[in-house]
């Protein structure tokens, strides 16, 4: 049975042939609004989320299918003490399908090695959060026509940032792709990134505490939020939160088709005069992410028939 707990636990061909399904869903929703009839998703959300769970359950509702599911930990038998293995065991048959949110890394594998239907990992701690990664491929392939040949200004808490690691390692399997680094010294990524993923596959980049330095050279510039709840200490997150804010002043040697990307939510690292500059793809980008999520949904529910019937 196949899960996404991982970016890398789909190939190229299954992130294109993802991209060529929510292409089609956009433009054509009406053949997809029943393939999930009969079909449930839980989404189980140990963590706040708005976009995430409420784009998965939208997505679900479009394709036909059920949603159940809860929002917090605190509304959940976990507030009682029970294990994520056991919640995932019993949830498992309820539904066809689980979508959940944690904030410890790693709790969304563990939770697939004892589940009967497929995990897919809607974001664990600092660690990973591949369907907002498929949600910026999508987002890059309609505003930018390609995934390869970019140059890309990765901006913000580039250490606690889990949608920048995922990112990176998906991006770093296309053809010449170059990263900007942009972060204050104390959020620098990590060292397992470098070493890891950008040294291993040969990746030119360059790090920077200087939002302007490169800002002529790139065709993308995602700009992340810097991660309060990951913090052991509110006098760091309280100095370093406005490091960044993106304004138009800042914007005025980038490109003209710069794409300028966020996986939201905002705090100020975009001021509000950017929104209505054709060049912010940011909330475009959250719609993306319903169609993206639609597709994936029905691939992991075809393969897991597929499994069940083989
Ligand atoms: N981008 C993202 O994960 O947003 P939410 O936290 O609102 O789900």
């Amino acid at each position: 049975m196949k899960n996404l707990i991982d970016i890398k636990d789909l190939s190229v061909d299954e992130i294109q042939e993802l991209i060529k399904v929510a292409k089609d869903i956009m433009q054509f929703p009406e053949k997809y609004s029943e393939r999930c009839k009969h079909k449930k998703l839980a989404t189980l959300f140990f963590e706040p989320s708005t976009r995430t769970r409420l784009s998965f359950e939208s997505a679900m509702m479009e394709l036909g299918g059920n949603v159940l599911g809860f929002s917090s930990a605190d509304s959940s038998s976990t507030a009682k003490g029970e294990s994520v293995s056991d919640t995932i065991k019993v949830v498992g048959g309820y539904c066809d399908i689980i979508a959940m949110r944690h904030p410890k890394e790693g709790a969304p594998l563990v939770a697939s090695l004892k589940s009967d239907v497929p995990i897919i990992n809607a974001g664990d701690g600092g660690h990973n959060h591949p369907t907002q990664t498929l949600t910026d491929l999508l987002t890059i392939s309609c505003e930018k026509g390609r995934l390869d040949n970019l140059t890309i200004g990765l901006c913000g808490d580039l250490k606690f940032g889990r949608t920048v690691h995922s990112l990176i390692t998906a991006m770093v399997r296309y053809k010449n792709i170059k990263f900007v680094l942009i972060s204050p010294e104390e959020l620098k990524i990590p060292d397992y990134i470098k070493e890891e993923i950008l040294d291993k596959n040969k990746i030119e980049y360059v790090e920077t505490n200087d939002i302007e330095e490169h800002m002529d050279k790139l065709d993308i510039l995602y700009m992340t939020r810097v991660q309060k709840e990951r913090f052991f200490n509110e006098a760091d997150y309280i100095r370093l939160k406005d490091y960044y804010i993106l304004n138009k002043e800042k914007l005025e040697k980038a490109k003209k088709d710069l794409c300028i990307l966020h996986p939201l939510p905002r705090v100020n690292e975009i001021a509000t005069e950017v929104d209505d500059d054709p060049r912010a793809c940011y909330f475009k980008q959250a719609k993306y992410g319903k169609y993206i999520r639609m597709a994936l949904i029905l691939k992991l529910l075809e393969e897991a028939d597929w499994y069940e019937y083989r």
